[in-house]
């Protein structure tokens, strides 16, 4: 490891990597940054391709818009985006995704990318690792990613989550002021909104690690590369209020795409009335079914702890290699 003193390693076993990249904030890219400054130290080749929708997505966001295109998110139906700058006939060892969840699913970008022809060409037959920077409910778009990624032919290999630094219910508040004001700071007494910074830093960690597992051929096996350094935590208890939430967003998505196209007037009426809906969920359904959830916690143990197990796979939440690799 080049940072650590040792010798870099001989030109043969060089990597190509393409990391993915796109953020509105520039929150993910502080944290892909993070990641990809190893494999560079370490003399391995990085293409950052930052996704450019053809038409750019606001920020912040106006709520209309920001309602809007929630059924587009959840039917998986992205707009498209500039040519990627990179061919889609290049060759990499390693292809890193680096995405933040729109209501449960894949940012558009992403799935915009992982749709298109170039995209799904430069994943086939490849190691891919994921990373997610997200609020805190990224489980059913990181299923929906897993399925992109086996339908381009591409092999997961591990998955990295962070998650926004307050608690469940403050983040309620904290991330949407944050998305419909661009107001970061500490609110109300709650913590500010997105990845705490000293997380987003530990982040290098996991580049430290990668660029050992790509002098040492590890993408070549099946095994994920990122093991033993907490690369994702799942909170079982989410796992079970988002089920219910994706399965009502599945229908009023298609709902409200039976009265018309993002951006037309005429579904307006129907976007409040699910503004309403959502509203109510996050006031009273979310914090009931956290409530019970806790209440019956000896009796749901077992199965949420198998839950839990599960849905770490394949990079678990274990800290066995934290000290090789921690700063
Ligand atoms: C339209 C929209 C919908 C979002 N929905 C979710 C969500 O369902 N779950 C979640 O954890 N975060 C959600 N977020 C927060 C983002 O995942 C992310 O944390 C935030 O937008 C900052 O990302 P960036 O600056 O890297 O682009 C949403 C953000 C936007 C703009």
């Amino acid at each position: 490891m080049l940072e650590s003193g040792v010798s870099p390693p001989p030109e043969n076993t060089l990597k190509n990597v393409l990391v993915v990249n796109y953020s509105q904030t520039g929150q993910l890219a502080d944290i892909t940054a993070q990641l990809i400054g190893p494999l560079r130290a370490a003399g391995h080749q990085v293409h950052l391709e930052t996704l450019v929708p053809a038409t750019p997505f606001p920020w912040p966001w106006p709520i209309v818009d920001f309602v809007d295109i929630f059924p587009e998110c959840v039917q998986l139906d992205a707009p498209p985006l500039k040519p990627l700058g990179v061919a889609p006939n290049a060759q990499f060892d390693l292809v890193i995704l680096t995405y933040q969840v729109w209501y449960l699913s894949p940012a558009l970008p992403m799935t915009a990318f992982l749709k298109s022809p170039a995209g799904q060409h430069l994943i086939r037959n490849k190691p891919v690792i994921t990373l997610v920077a997200c609020r805190n409910m990224w489980l059913s778009a990181q299923r929906t990613m897993q399925q992109l990624i086996a339908e381009a032919g591409g092999q997961l290999r591990d998955h990295l989550a962070f998650t926004d630094q307050g608690h469940a219910l403050a983040t309620f508040i904290t991330t949407p002021r944050w998305v419909l004001t661009g107001k970061r700071d500490s609110f109300l007494g709650l913590p500010p909104a997105g990845v705490a910074p000293q997380e987003i830093r530990a982040a290098k960690r996991f580049g430290r690690a990668l660029a050992d597992a790509l002098d040492n051929d590890a993408e070549r096996t099946a095994a994920p590369l990122l093991s033993g350094l907490r690369a994702c935590t799942v909170d079982p208890r989410l796992a079970i209020s988002e089920q219910a939430g994706l399965r009502a967003f599945r229908f009023w998505s298609k709902f409200i795409r039976c009265f018309g196209k993002r951006g037309q007037w005429q579904r307006r009426p129907i976007l409040l009335l699910f503004a309403v809906y959502l509203l109510a969920m996050v006031l009273t359904i979310v914090p009931l079914s956290l409530l019970l959830q806790w209440l019956f916690s000896p009796l749901l143990k077992p199965r949420l702890d198998r839950l839990r197990a599960e849905l770490e796979l394949p990079s678990g939440s274990q800290e066995f290699n934290m000290k090789n690799y921690e700063s």
